[in-house]
């Protein structure tokens, strides 16, 4: 894969493709500004190299067609324009397309050292279908193609796998950075490794599960995975419901593996967490009518001796429903078991990182990646859709 730094880019017009999927409140206001912040390497080495930068990004999953007007101020990229000028220091210019004569119009008149940012490329069907018009439109308005999305590479995208194949192509910092630090953490970790999976997405976890549990020393389980888990292997869970086609692969993980670690406690409550019944119960004690909220405190305190004895530690998914501040005991504990075991750690997800910069302690691990489902699907395939693409190109 090429890097950005084997291209000359001065007064060159580059595209780089950048993951401004950022999260959006009710209103559309940005929660968090951390996949800006991991392109800014990229943009500034390109801006002091008087290149004429071209940012496109996609943001959210808008609806398209006769539905799409109120997704279109939703998910307009208006907003990450202003965040990304702040950020910069420096004027971006936003162009509310991203194909046709205005975007060629503004794009003409730009000068080296100057940016402007394109609107949302999922407000074209093009883009998800991977178009071949579509990509050729884009290719149009530049000399070069820089992917720094990690974060998107898992999509089979027009401006992932086809952009780069009609452009001179490399990679941006944040996307060399992710694979290598990932790269290492699954071919030479310091061992012990330690992963450490939780969250809801069930059915992108359980391919990931099996991979880990070859390449870790400790595969420790929280979160619907773990339910899952459980409840295949007819451990009462409350109620979890057991996902049917995914139900077969869940079975077919071994529970004796001495690697797999699964909780052993929880907090629980009922579905109505509203009546306030929640109580600690060992797993196996689950009741039929009620659900599991969090990792129990032995849970706790049998995962921190197995982090401390860890050399490296890479986290996927809270361990608990951290949306409410009652059930976040297991997630913070275990984050600041790793923070201060003084690991290097690896975290990943939206959820995890949304949390753990909640409460301020995103900072202190060793790396966290843009990606949720692209960092999963590199972990098993060791390489992504938009990494091949890029691979592929002359
Ligand atoms: C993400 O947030 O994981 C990426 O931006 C990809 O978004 P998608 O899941 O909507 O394709």
């Amino acid at each position: 894969m090429k890097s950005i730094k084997d291209l000359q880019v001065a007064e060159k017009r580059v595209i780089v493709r950048c993951d401004f999927n950022v999260p959006l409140d009710k209103n559309g206001n940005i929660l968090d500004d951390f996949r800006i912040k991991q392109s800014l390497p990229t943009i500034s080495y390109l801006l002091q190299k008087k290149a004429k930068v071209i940012l496109i990004s996609h943001l959210g999953r808008p609806k398209i067609g006769f539905l799409a007007k109120a997704d279109k101020k939703r998910y307009s990229l208006a907003q990450v324009a202003e965040r990304l000028a702040y950020l910069l220091n420096k004027e971006v210019l936003f162009v509310r397309d991203c194909q046709g004569r205005k975007v060629k119009e503004a794009i003409d008149k730009m000068k080296g050292g100057e940016v402007v940012l394109l609107e949302n490329l999922r407000f074209y069907k093009g883009e998800e279908a991977d178009d071949e018009k579509f990509a050729k439109s884009l290719a149009s308005l530049g000399d070069i193609y820089i992917n720094d999305a990690f974060s998107v590479c898992h999509r089979e995208h027009a401006s992932i796998v086809s952009l780069p194949k009609l452009l001179p192509s490399a990679a941006g910092f944040s996307l060399e950075k992710e694979v290598k630090i990932l790269l290492d953490v699954i071919k030479k970790p310091k061992r012990p490794l330690v992963v450490i999976i939780g969250g809801k997405k069930l059915n992108t976890k359980i391919a990931v599960i099996k991979k880990l549990l070859e390449i870790s020393d400790h595969l420790l389980l929280g979160g619907q995975i773990a339910n899952a888990i459980l409840s295949g292997k007819g451990i009462v869970v409350g109620r979890f419901l057991e996902q049917g086609e995914l139900a077969k692969e869940v079975k077919a993980i071994q529970l004796t593996n001495p690697k797999l670690h699964l909780p052993v406690d929880a907090i629980v409550g009922l579905s109505n967490l509203d009546k306030g019944y929640i109580h600690k119960v060992a797993v196996g004690k689950v009741r039929s009518e009620e659900e599991i909220y969090d990792i129990g405190p032995e849970t706790i305190r049998i995962f921190s001796d197995i982090i401390n004895s860890g050399k490296t530690v890479l986290w996927n998914g809270p361990l608990g429903y951290v949306e409410d501040q009652r059930f976040v005991n297991g997630s913070f504990s275990i984050a600041d078991v790793i923070i201060r075991s003084g690991v290097f750690s690896v975290v990943g997800g939206g959820d995890t990182s949304a949390f753990l910069a909640k409460y301020g302690l995103r900072e202190r691990f060793s790396h966290v990646s843009t990606g949720g489902g692209a960092m999963l699907e590199f972990l098993v395939k060791e390489t992504l859709p938009g990494i091949e693409a890029l691979e592929q190109v002359k």
